[in-house]
């Protein structure tokens, strides 16, 4: 696992947003898999940018997002479609016919099967992660074990005050998520994990400081992909005390 420190969420963003756009350069029929939070709009926006400025065009590109809410109508503003048409598609000349979300109306529905199905047709080029407080990838909550492939899941209290901010009341967020499993984000060629905000400490710290891949803080299963890079602030290294534990003793690296 490499460690990119940038001093700011902007320069990591654009530094992410220039990691895509030279794989879409290498391949303009690269598939993305592409998250959604709060952590990622800087680099949609770094992307947009791009696109303006006409260094890249996402017109061939195939993405496919990593969860999606269960029970939200796909026009419900906090819907992760929705989310990506006013973030990024809306912005850009990609095909909406090649964009795929998770849909998932109800809990006990299928739609994580055609999840699985599109996953399986579409290997990816390069995933982009953020994390939540507790260390989860996807809405791979902590848990005993990690689920392999797409499913849904019972999302946790902590993540349900977390995502509260972004709607009226906590009784509005969802109660369960469709997401991919950790076996379908380990397939991905690159893996790109953003974590930004001081709420990250905690997730951050357990990711640099257990030598294990321990299901109990789900992105530590980085620490298995050959080829995944984690991208943070020195804001964040100073307030989660890493640098004096020693951990990034050889990790910094850059995004090429
Ligand atoms: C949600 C998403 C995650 C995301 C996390 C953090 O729970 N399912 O994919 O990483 O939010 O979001 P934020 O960037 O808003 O902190």
């Amino acid at each position: 696992m490499k460690t990119v420190i940038t001093q700011s969420h902007e320069e990591a963003s654009v530094l992410i947003a220039d990691m895509v756009s030279n794989i879409i350069q290498a391949n303009k029929n690269a598939c993305l898999g592409l998250a959604t939070g709060e952590s990622m709009e800087l680099i949609y926006a770094a992307l947009v940018k791009l696109f303006n400025g006409g260094k890249v065009s996402f017109s061939s590109v195939t993405t496919v997002n990593l969860d999606e809410y269960v029970g939200l109508p796909l026009s419900h503003p906090q819907s992760y479609r929705e989310y990506m048409n006013r973030n990024f598609f809306d912005h850009t000349d990609i095909d909406r016919a090649n964009t795929y979300v998770p849909m998932g109306m109800e809990p006990e529905d299928q739609a994580h099967r055609d999840f699985q199905t599109f996953l399986e047709a579409h290997p990816r080029d390069f995933q982009l992660l953020g994390v939540g407080t507790n260390g989860h990838i996807g809405f791979n909550e902590p848990g005993r074990f990690f689920e392999s492939n797409s499913h849904i899941v019972t999302l946790n209290d902590q993540t349900r005050r977390d995502n509260s901010r972004f709607f009226s009341s906590l009784d509005e967020v969802p109660k369960y998520a469709v997401t991919m499993g950790m076996g379908d984000i380990m397939k991905a060629s690159r893996i790109v994990m953003l974590v930004h905000g001081a709420n990250k400490v905690k997730a951050v710290r357990e990711l640099f400081t257990h030598r294990q891949v321990v299901p109990e803080v789900p992105c530590t299963i980085l620490k298995l992909h050959r080829d995944a890079t984690v991208v943070l602030t020195e804001e964040l290294v100073e307030l989660a005390e890493l640098k004096r534990q020693g951990s990034f003793a050889k990790s910094v690296g850059s995004l090429q």
